[in-house]
C-alpha cells in the first residue's frame, strides 16, 4: 500500500479500533463459553460470570470480539473494511445519495464514512448519524415480541451522549457541515428525516424493533446499486428475523453476503 488515500484510511481504521495505543482493558466473553463470539448475547443471557476484564489483545480487537473501553467502534476490522468498500463502490459507480448509520454508539463507523468522503474529496454527500444517544429502547413486548427478554436498555456502556460522539468526530477533524445528527428513537426520527436518496445504509441497532424501524423508514430511499449493511444479521437473531421478515414482505431477493461472524450486507439491484 502506498497511495496516501489508502494509507490515511488504513490509519483511520486502526485508530478507531485503538490498535495504535491499545485500550487500558477490554471486556469480552469467556473464551470457554459456548457464546464466546456473542459479546452482547453473552452479557445479556448469562451475565457477568461469562464476561472477563482482560488486557488488550490486538487480534481480539481486530476480530471484533471484545468490547472496547477506549476505542471508538465495536466493529471488527472486516466490518470497517466493508464500510469503506461500500462507500467507495457507491462513489466509483456514481450511485446517487447520502450515507446513514442508524445505531452509532461512540461514532466509529460513521466517522469512517465521513473519512472516506474526505479521502475522495466528495463534497456533495452527507453522513447522517442517527441514535438516541441514550442507549437502546426497552423492548416493546406487544408490538415486537421478538425482542422479549432483551435488556440492552439497562446497559450504561451503550449510552453515549451526542456531545461525546461529536467530540469523537472532532478528534479526527471530521465534524463539519457534511455530518448531520439525528437524535431520538429511530421510530420518531427516521421516517421524517430529510436524508434524500441514500447510497449506503448501515443499520446497527441490535434489536428487532430497531432494525425494522430502520428498514421501513430507509430502504425505499436506497438508490439502485447502493448498499445496505446489517451489523448483526449473522450474530443476533432478532436482527436477522427483522431483516428476513422485511425482505419477505417486500419481495427482496438480492443475495445476502456475510462479512464476518456478526455482519452481512447486500447490494440493491
Ligand atoms: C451496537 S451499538 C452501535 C455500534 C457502532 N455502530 C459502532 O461503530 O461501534 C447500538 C447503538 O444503537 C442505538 N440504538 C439502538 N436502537 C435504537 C433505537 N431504536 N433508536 C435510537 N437508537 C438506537 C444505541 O443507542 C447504540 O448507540
Amino acid at each position: 500500500m502506498s497511495d496516501p488515500r489508502d494509507l490515511y484510511l488504513d490509519l483511520m481504521k486502526r485508530s478507531l479500533l485503538n490498535l495504535i495505543y491499545g485500550d487500558r482493558e477490554v471486556v469480552y466473553a469467556n473464551p470457554a463459553s459456548p457464546v464466546k463470539r456473542m459479546v452482547f448475547a453473552a452479557v445479556r443471557a448469562q451475565g457477568a460470570e461469562v464476561v472477563r476484564r482482560k488486557q488488550f489483545d490486538a487480534e481480539v480487537r481486530q476480530s471484533g470480539r471484545d468490547w472496547p473501553t477506549d476505542g471508538q467502534t465495536m466493529l471488527s476490522m472486516k466490518r470497517l473494511e466493508n464500510v469503506q468498500y461500500c462507500v467507495e463502490q457507491a462513489i466509483k459507480n456514481n450511485v446517487p445519495g447520502n450515507l446513514i448509520e442508524a445505531g452509532v454508539w461512540r461514532g466509529g463507523a460513521s466517522i469512517l464514512m465521513r473519512a472516506v468522503l474526505k479521502a475522495h474529496n466528495v463534497l456533495d454527500r452527507k453522513v447522517f448519524v442517527a441514535d438516541s444517544f441514550e442507549g437502546l429502547p426497552a423492548p416493546d413486548a406487544d408490538k415486537y415480541p421478538q425482542d422479549i427478554g432483551i435488556d440492552y436498555h439497562k446497559m450504561d456502556e451503550l449510552k453515549i451522549s451526542l456531545s461525546e460522539v461529536q467530540g469523537n468526530f472532532e478528534r479526527y477533524q471530521l465534524l463539519d457541515e457534511q455530518v448531520k445528527f439525528l437524535k431520538g428513537w429511530f421510530e420518531d426520527t427516521l421516517p421524517t428525516a430529510d436524508t434524500g436518496p441514500l447510497a449506503v445504509i448501515r443499520l446497527d441497532g441490535d434489536m428487532y424493533e430497531s432494525t425494522m424501524d430502520g428498514l421501513e423508514a430507509l430502504y425505499e430511499r436506497l438508490s439502485p446499486g447502493g448498499f445496505i449493511i446489517l451489523d448483526d444479521y449473522v450474530m443476533l437473531e432478532p436482527c436477522r428475523k427483522a431483516v428476513d421478515d422485511y425482505r419477505k414482505r417486500n419481495g427482496i431477493t438480492e443475495e445476502i453476503i456475510p462479512i464476518d461472524f456478526a455482519g452481512a450486507y447486500w447490494k440493491k439491484q
